[in-house]
């Protein structure tokens, strides 16, 4: 579960669906993992409060009906140095009102790229707010 993952990673996770039943297998699954916090809701409209050095949006951009709303958001919540990862899967599906092309091209236009990767089934795409490598940020080229 990447939110699992991401919890040894990051000081503090918070992961957001809008299924009440997927909430409540995380919720149970980390619930001596104190650094997470699973909120139930639907992206863009119930998008959390606060700033956040990274965003993961994983396969969920294309269940969203107002793309650029959600883009809004996550442009307006990420930290000066923040970043996005968005990771969707390319085959069709008739649950999906967009493609993972489009969801990412949305996304990413207001954004700096890092990384992209494609797939056949899949598209994995890195931007940050502010386009600075990541041997920069962290300070390893001075
Ligand atoms: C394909 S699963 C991906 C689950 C998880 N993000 C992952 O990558 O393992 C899609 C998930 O998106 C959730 N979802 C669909 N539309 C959503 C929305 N508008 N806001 C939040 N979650 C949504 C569904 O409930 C489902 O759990």
């Amino acid at each position: 579960m990447i939110t699992e993952r991401l919890a040894t990673r990051c000081d503090e996770v918070l992961a957001c669906d809008s299924a009440a039943r997927a909430v409540d297998l995380a919720r149970e699954r980390l619930a001596r993992t104190p650094n997470v916090t699973v909120a139930l809701g639907a992206i863009p409209e119930q998008w959390p409060d606060g700033r956040f050095d990274l965003i993961v949006l994983s396969e969920v951009g294309y269940y969203c009906d107002d793309i650029d709303a959600l883009t809004s958001r996550v442009t307006a919540s990420l930290t000066t140095t923040g970043v996005l990862l968005a990771c969707h899967w390319r085959h069709s599906a008739p649950e999906h009102p967009r493609t993972a092309t489009e969801v990412h091209a949305a996304l990413g236009h207001l954004l700096k790229p890092l990384v992209h990767h494609l797939e056949d089934d899949f598209l994995l795409d890195v931007w940050s707010s502010n386009g600075e490598s990541v041997a920069r940020a962290d300070g390893i080229l001075g």
